[in-house]
């Protein structure tokens, strides 16, 4: 019978292992700490003079350094004391006084159909790929070549090929004793009303096992081999092993492989999974035939805290990419997020690598956005926000989904994120914003060549973009300030900048749209916005002589200096591109955040000012301290230590 789960960690729990293992073995009292649980003996598995046998308490496993064997409670008795699983499980019970658990019939019996259902589906495995290396196998096989699959890979993956035939695979589960209940239990056949007699449901198509967490065959998608098949793709139906909205597609190696790659992608076939662990990649799954859904999203959460989700880079990818957002936010957590990649239009990652190698699709995943930059993309682009109905729809509409999120502290930061934009995009009262053009499009499969790069225009391509990044950052110049002086991290920012103009590439409307003070480095950040929209420059060299023609380059060697000065290194010109680009990344977000709080303790302020209630100041003192919890954070990036996000004295 099988036990609950719970049931035997509660055994595990009530009984110390010591004293299951203890009445075997003598502990050796030079090696052990009873006071910790910690204990040695020789190993009761092989004969040896000097305790290499371990077990602790807290873990309530042993294991031998010696011979190697390992196990728990149970395993115990059964390897050593020839105990069965059942008769090991109520001794133990009965000794930590716990009754046994009713046995439930329907439960057995459910257990039973799995397991030969499963076995249906494994000797189902075992025939498509025996079918692949045959004779009927070899135009399967020509197929396989010509996409470029290795051998290798194909028998990674466990491929193979089901004939074109109605009745092959049936009678060879028959004749391995496989009764009819078992065959059209694990989807293999199609049966049912109106069907004389079941057949086959895989005919000519190149079969792809699906497995389980345990790494058990439960499914198989299949793709048709004639160009004029009914579907490309025929998946098994629902099966009482076979929950399509519950698992993915290559999960149990993907998770080995993202151990190691930091992160998990999931892209959107069955072929693109496979082509991507041949090339290199393979922390990647896919759903099984399904939009996405929140058990999925689950799933990769449990592996990855920022699964990369991969989309094409069509309007049905996009739509896709909207869908998985939309599901993300309610289930958002702290430090739990998603990133999204879309490839270039019409090229799924198979095509990308073949074509690119494993280099094209590195760049589409250094390219992946925040889930916050999607849904603020999706909600600008090609909109026209020249009115203020117009305007106030768009603040409804990202509000509206930002409060669909369930974690309060998640959600607050939604929130002044949008705000923040939202200041930033409409500029102070400036009649701004025509919507936001290249955002994703020139994002995705760019990389880091960013906009225009792609087709050689060298980010001259887009007037549009600049210009209304330009005209927005002009109108919060020109609106009164009352601003301080420039902190250390705004003078980081707008140098890094300067150093690393590629970082303007992906940053651009984020750097115009900063919220300065007037004075000298707002000057300079205008004459660096000029430089790229008028004439975007080739390289640091090139945008220094830029500025040297505006009058600015002697601003710039003097906040450069004063960076020099606290070693602030990752903005500084010799800094790597990826460590100047993820320390500015960093200096943003803490940027953004700055100045969310700060407008906020400018209300609040005003509030108290008014009516100078205990409440009122309470939320004054609040907002103070979020900001000195920003800078502390600040602190971590080299360089800053103290004074962060403090305003320096003006140059
Ligand atoms: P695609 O149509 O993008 O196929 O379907 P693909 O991965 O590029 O495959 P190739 O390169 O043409 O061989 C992506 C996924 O959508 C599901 C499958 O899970 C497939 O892997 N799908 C597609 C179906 O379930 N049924 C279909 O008819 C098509
Ligand atoms: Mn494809």
């Amino acid at each position: 019978m099988r036990f609950p789960p719970a049931f035997l960690d509660e055994i595990r729990d009530r009984i110390p292992i010591s004293d299951v293992i203890g009445r075997r073995v003598t502990w050796d009292r030079r090696k052990s700490q009873p006071g910790r649980g910690d204990w040695w003996a020789c190993c009761p598995f092989h004969g040896e003079k000097t305790p290499s046998f371990h077990c602790e308490d807290s873990k309530g496993r042993y294991h031998c350094f010696g011979c190697g064997v390992s196990g728990d409670h149970f395993r115990f008795l059964t390897e050593l004391e020839g105990l069965s699983f059942p008769e090991a499980v109520e001794r133990l019970a009965g000794e930590a006084g716990l009754p046994m658990p009713e046995r439930d019939a329907a439960a057995e019996a459910r257990e039973a159909r799995r397991g030969t259902i499963l076995d249906a589906l494994s000797e189902a495995a075992a025939f498509f790929r025996q079918q692949l290396h045959e004779a009927d196998g070899a135009k399967a096989r020509a197929y396989l070549r010509d996409r470029g699959m290795d051998p290798r890979t194909q028998a990674a993956f466990g491929l193979g090929f089901a004939p074109n035939s109605r009745n092959r695979l049936k009678e060879y589960l028959a004749g391995k004793g496989l009764g009819k209940e078992e065959i059209e239990g694990a989807g293999l056949v199609v049966h049912g009303e109106g069907i004389a007699v079941s057949y086959d449901r895989f005919r000519d198509r190149i079969m792809f096992p699906i497995h389980d967490a345990g790494e058990k065959v439960v499914a198989f998608g299949g793709r048709a081999m004639a160009a004029d098949a009914q579907a490309k793709y025929l998946n098994s139906p629902e099966t009482d092993v076979f929950h399509k909205g519950e698992m993915l597609f290559n999960l149990a190696k993907a998770r080995r492989a993202a151990r190691e790659a930091g992160t998990l992608v999931l892209v959107e076939g069955y072929m693109d999974v496979i082509m991507l662990a041949q090339a290199g990649f393979s922390h990647a799954v896919a759903p099984l035939g399904t939009a996405m859904t929140e058990r999925q999203l689950e799933l990769l959460w449990r592996t990855a805290s920022e699964p990369i989700l991969c989309f094409d880079g069509d309007a049905a990818g996009l739509k896709a990419a909207n869908r998985a957002a939309e599901l993300a936010l309610p289930a958002l957590k702290p430090g739990r997020s998603l990133r999204f990649a879309l490839l270039p239009e019409g090229k799924d990652p198979d095509d990308l690598v073949r074509d690119g190698g494993p280099e094209a699709f590195s760049e589409v995943l250094a390219a992946a956005r925040p889930l916050a930059d999607l849904v603020w993309m999706r909600e600008t682009q090609g909109g026209s926000f020249d009115t203020p109905e117009r305007r106030a729809d768009l603040e409804y509409k990202l509000k509206g989904l930002f409060r669909t999120i369930g974690d309060e502290a998640v959600r607050r930061h939604y929130l002044d994120d949008a705000s923040a934009r939202l200041a930033a995009f409409f500029g102070a009262g400036a009649p701004a914003g025509r919507g936001h053009q290249g955002g994703w499009q020139g994002r995705g499969g760019g990389g880091r060549g960013g906009y225009g790069r792609r087709d050689g225009q060298k980010g001259r391509g887009q007037p549009g973009r600049a210009a209304i990044s330009d005209r927005l950052a002009r109108s919060r110049l020109a609106s009164p300030s009352n601003l301080p002086a420039p902190s250390l991290r705004e003078i980081a920012i707008v140098v890094g900048f300067v150093n690393h103009p590629l970082l303007m590439e992906e940053e651009f409307e984020v750097f115009a749209s900063l919220d300065l003070a007037k004075g000298d480095l707002s000057r300079l950040r205008s004459s660096v916005l000029d430089a790229h929209a008028t004439n975007p420059p080739d390289g640091r060299e090139a945008l220094l002589a830029e500025l040297g023609r505006h009058g600015t380059a002697g601003l710039f060697e003097a906040f450069e200096a004063k960076l020099k000065a606290v070693r602030l290194w990752p903005v500084l010109a010799e800094a790597a591109f990826e460590d100047a680009r993820e320390a500015l990344r960093q200096m943003l977000h803490l940027q953004h955040r700055f100045q969310a709080l700060r407008r906020e303790l400018r209300l609040a302020e005003e509030i108290f000012g008014r009516e100078p209630t205990e409440a009122a100041y309470a939320h004054m003192m609040e907002i103070k301290s979020e900001i000195e919890r920003v800078d502390g954070t600040e602190a971590l990036i080299d360089g800053f230590g103290l004074l962060s996000g403090r305003p320096m004295k003006a140059i």
